[in-house]
């Protein structure tokens, strides 16, 4: 997760891929080093180390605040990966796509939060660049991944870039918006472009009070308006980029929540499915579909009723009571929570990531956990959906839980999902560094730190959950992104130190060690 807030454990709150198999780049012949049937679990743990199972070992890629072009810097708290070869002949060769989700000031701008003092403009304008993404040219040479540094498709996308919206009404009396944030987890599309979701957007714009028209402010609050008196609508979207030219759109008909991840499904016409999650306590699942071929802004938006089976349409002629509460299709997308429950949207425990499974077609969704209900779900769980006949646009489906969290199966909070070549399923745990190893939080205790999971499709292991990876200090595992190859997997740590209280208690320095400042950077895991 991300913790929006430090200093009071409110509120867990929160990537997608879109598997190898549907980005047409699969192995003739699956790898394997790893012998799934002989792996041995690692231990849990509370080092503030990265650990690995026997038989995998990691190279750092790139880290926050390193120089990618003569002009740009990586950006902090690195999260969803996608990698995209040019040419799928020679998948050694491509561009790395990284969102930079949020941003810890202490860090960042040098704003210690327990200060009395006001952030100034210059901290507000070195945070804005902290977040959106970052592109990277990231080539295999002698078998081992590498950033191309300063190759001159490297860019940044972030907090300050301007942004149309796709989309033929104004939103907030704007048609673009300045910057992405956010970014949490996405999606690559059948056309090769990337879709990054802005997810927390009320820490750095607040949220619109619609009643009032007022802004309020969230207890995470980072007060760029203060400065930069952006309207909140302009956030909450899921963000096409082309990685090529860095052209970006937001895309109004997905509508407008903390989304989590885009995943998307072609459907054989040629018409698009994109899964969604809204991820807070006792928020929706959405699916898109489009009318027609390569479209994400011509479709209808559909809210998930778990309970019935039931995808409900959210358009605004099919509803009585979304015309009698709001003026228009602008609108019901804008205010996508207040909508989905008008119509019968399903309160989930903390929808994020999602995939869809290349073998059965199965519908994966991480439900991170819930503390927000009467009966608390902390561990959360994985929530599988079968869409009638296999189709993703089918109206109805079935669901029923995958996996539980919990000791007997050796995880807590699901985050984010990934299948490797061989249709294994891989999935990193979300604790909010609040409450990971802390006695308060009893149920988080035996899984300490945040971690990496794998559980086998075949063999004496298959549906066991084996912990690959542990996570440093307050840190989590985001983006799995697998190499086309199927033998690297590329890995976002995110938030190392967050817990620190600078300048006298640091929690994190990892990597560097020897006391140096924890940075959020991108690994390759390599053995798989
Ligand atoms: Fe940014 Fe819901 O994780
Ligand atoms: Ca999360
Ligand atoms: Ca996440
Ligand atoms: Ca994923």
């Amino acid at each position: 997760m991300k913790n929006i807030n430090r200093r009071s454990f409110l509120e867990f709150l929160g990537l997608g891929t879109v598997s190898l198999l549907t980005t047409g780049f699969v192995p003739k012949t699956p790898p394997s080093s790893l012998h799934f049937g002989k792996l041995k679990s690692l231990s849990a743990s509370s080092a503030d180390r990265l650990e690995l199972a026997k038989g995998l070992r990691y190279e750092m890629l790139v880290k926050w605040d390193d120089l990618i072009s003569p002009t740009d810097r990586f950006g902090f708290n690195n999260d969803y990966l996608a990698f995209l070869p040019f040419d799928k002949n020679n998948p050694d060769d491509g561009l790395l796509w990284v969102n930079h989700e949020y941003v810890d000031p202490q860090f960042v701008s040098g704003f210690l939060e327990y200060t009395n003092t006001s952030k100034t403009k210059e901290q507000v304008e070195k945070e804005m660049y902290a977040v959106g993404g970052s592109v990277l040219r990231l080539q295999k040479v002698n078998d081992k991944w590498q950033v191309v540094f300063n190759d001159t498709f490297n860019r940044r996308i972030t907090g300050m870039t301007e942004i149309p919206f796709n989309w033929p009404e104004p939103i907030a009396g704007a048609h673009s918006a300045i910057g992405t944030l956010g970014n949490c987890a996405g999606g690559v599309t059948p056309w090769g472009t990337i879709l990054t979701c802005e997810e927390n957007y009320d820490m750095f714009y607040g949220e619109r009070d619609f009643k009032t028209g007022q802004r309020i402010a969230k207890d995470s609050d980072l007060g760029w308006y203060r400065y930069y008196d952006y309207p909140p609508e302009h956030y909450g979207w899921v963000v096409e980029v082309n990685l090529h030219t860095g052209a970006a759109q937001k895309h109004i008909a997905l509508g407008r929540c903390a989304h989590e991840c885009a995943t998307v499904k072609e459907l054989p016409d040629g018409r698009i499915v994109v899964y969604m999650g809204d991820d807070a306590n006792n928020q929706c699942l959405y699916k898109f579909i489009s009318s027609k071929p390569g479209s994400l802004s011509e479709g209808k938006l559909y809210v998930a009723n778990v309970n019935f089976g039931q995808w409900i349409s959210l358009d605004y002629d099919e509803h009585p009571t979304l015309q009698a509460k709001f003026e228009n299709q602008t609108e019901v997308l804008i205010r996508l929570r207040e909508a989905s429950r008008f119509v019968g949207g399903s309160a989930l425990d903390r929808p994020e990531d999602i995939e869809i499974d290349p073998i059965t077609g199965n519908v994966l969704i991480a439900l991170t956990n819930n503390l927000a209900k009467a009966e608390k779900n902390y561990l959360g769980s994985i929530l599988k959906i079968s869409e009638t006949d296999g189709r993703h646009d089918s109206l109805t489906f079935t669901a029923e839980t995958y996996l539980t969290g919990g000791e007997e199966t050796g995880f807590a909070c699901p985050d984010n999902l990934a299948f490797d070549a061989q249709g294994n399923l891989w999935f990193t745990s979300d604790m909010s560094g609040s409450a990971m190893n802390n006695e308060k939080f009893p149920a988080y205790l035996p899984f300490k730190n945040n971690s990496l999971f794998l559980v086998p499709r075949t063999g004496e292991k298959a549906g066991q959950v084996i912990r690959m990876a542990n996570a440093p200090t307050d840190a989590e595992f985001t983006g799995p992104f697998f190499s086309p190859d199927g033998k690297t997997l590329f890995l976002s740590v995110q938030h190392p130190g967050e817990y620190s209280v600078l300048p006298n208690r640091q929690t994190s320095d990892w990597p560097d060690g020897r006391g140096a400042m924890p940075r959020p950077g991108v690994i390759a895991v390599y053995g798989i």
